[in-house]
């Protein structure tokens, strides 16, 4: 059995994950929000399947964390195994305001400061509520992962490179939300504890009149550096991407900011194993082929977490047990070794090719001399 907390689970990417996790009976899932009632669906799906719970949980409310993660205790004994921190603010008063519009304007430039403010509450210090809130649960749960849902837009080459100009106090907040995990990861690596930010790409999930225009704009400025991306994935696609990939995450990820991939490559449509085997080739160490063992719909339930005796030296953060455990994972590591030995392999060929070539070269040329 594994359990799973997910805040913003009345719409969107979170109620996609809700949707997902609960299609597996042996998962618990805890669909927090921060109206009860106000999504249909959700209440729809906690009536089909008696494996979800729906719980309070402003993020920006510290006590609705605390007694939502006393309401997980008490049903799972005290433990969780994976936290998904979905929920955020995604557009503002300010999101159509450029930095260069608050020049000489002050009003402007009071509501860019409540933006950013709002932004702050509900997009960073939420990341620390909630996670300091469940953190207890997370210690005593097997699986011991973190997953914080940031975006490209919090990525400060990628703005620059897609020459993208509002949404400013959105962007920051997930800048500080990557900041935030990295930091956290420092601490929570020493427990076995992952902690990673990942972006869900682009995912259609406003419905505003609006939103084919937006979602049309978008894919615009996107395909300008990555001609093949064909715009917005469904959130069950994301979702599905984003599990798979923390599937295969261990606790010597933790603190990465990744895309929905696993990769740096926030607008990439294509699967990392459907690329061509070239381009793990050219990524190789950072990117090693990856061993197709970890299951979409289970997706984190083969990884449990086993605590090991601590060590009384402060040393260098050493692999989790996960990684020694656990078959799917050994499979990773073996299959780490295999392009240089694919490599060794053509290199040899090469050689005995070559040293073939010459000696019938050079018989040719005696047997021509000889022939003379
Ligand atoms: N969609 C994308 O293209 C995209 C791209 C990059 C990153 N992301 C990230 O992915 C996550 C989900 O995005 P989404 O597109 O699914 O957003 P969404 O459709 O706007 O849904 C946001 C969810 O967060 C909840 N929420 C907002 N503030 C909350 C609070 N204070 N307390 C509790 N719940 C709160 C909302 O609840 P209510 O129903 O009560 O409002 C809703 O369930 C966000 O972290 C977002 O930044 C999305």
């Amino acid at each position: 059995m594994v359990s799973y907390a997910i805040t913003g689970a009345s719409r969107g990417i979170g109620f996609a994950f809700a949707k997902h996790l609960a299609q597996d009976p042996s998962n618990t899932v805890f669909a927090l929000v921060r109206n009860l009632t106000s999504s249909q669906p959700l209440t729809d799906l906690a009536s089909s399947h008696k494996n979800v719970h729906i719980l309070q949980g402003d993020v920006t409310s510290p006590t609705q964390l605390s007694a939502a993660a006393e309401s997980v205790s008490k049903i799972t004994g005290g433990s969780l195994d994976v936290l998904i921190e979905n929920a955020a603010l995604l557009l503002g008063e300010a999101s159509s305001f450029k930095l260069t519009d608050l020049v000489g304007d002050e009003e402007k430039t009071k509501v860019f400061g409540n933006d950013l403010h709002l932004n702050i509450e509900g997009n960073v210090m939420s990341i620390i509520h909630t996670t300091n809130a469940f953190l207890p649960l997370i210690k005593k749960g097997e699986i011991k992962k973190i997953l914080v849902l940031s975006s490209g837009l919090g990525d400060s080459e990628s703005i620059v490179e897609w020459e993208w100009k509002d949404n400013v106090p959105y962007c920051a907040s997930k800048a500080a939300l990557n900041m935030l995990v990295a930091s956290y990861s420092t601490t929570l690596v020493e427990e076995g504890i992952m902690i990673v930010a990942i972006s869900p790409g682009l995912v259609k999930t406003l419905t505003a009149d609006w939103a084919p225009q937006f979602y049309e704009g978008v894919t615009k400025i996107f395909q300008k550096s990555n001609p093949s991306f064909e715009g917005p994935l469904s959130p069950e696609d994301s979702v599905s991407m984003m599990l798979e990939t923390v599937g295969k995450l261990t606790v010597k990820d933790t603190g990465k900011f990744l895309s929905h991939h696993g990769d740096k490559e926030w607008t990439c449509m294509v699967k990392s194993e459907n690329k061509k085997y070239v381009l793990n080739l050219l990524h190789f160490p950072l990117s090693p082929p990856r061993a197709k063992t970890v299951q979409v719909s289970a997706p984190l339930s083969s990884q449990k977490y086993v605590p090991k005796p601590k060590a009384k030296t402060k040393a260098k953060p050493q692999p989790s047990p996960v990684q020694a455990g656990h078959a799917s994972l050994r499979l990773s590591n073996e299959a780490e070794g295999k392009p240089i030995i694919f490599v060794f392999i053509i290199f040899f060929v090469i050689i005995l090719r070559l040293q073939q070539l010459r000696y019938l070269q050079r018989t040719e040329t005696a047997d021509e001399f000889d022939g003379r």
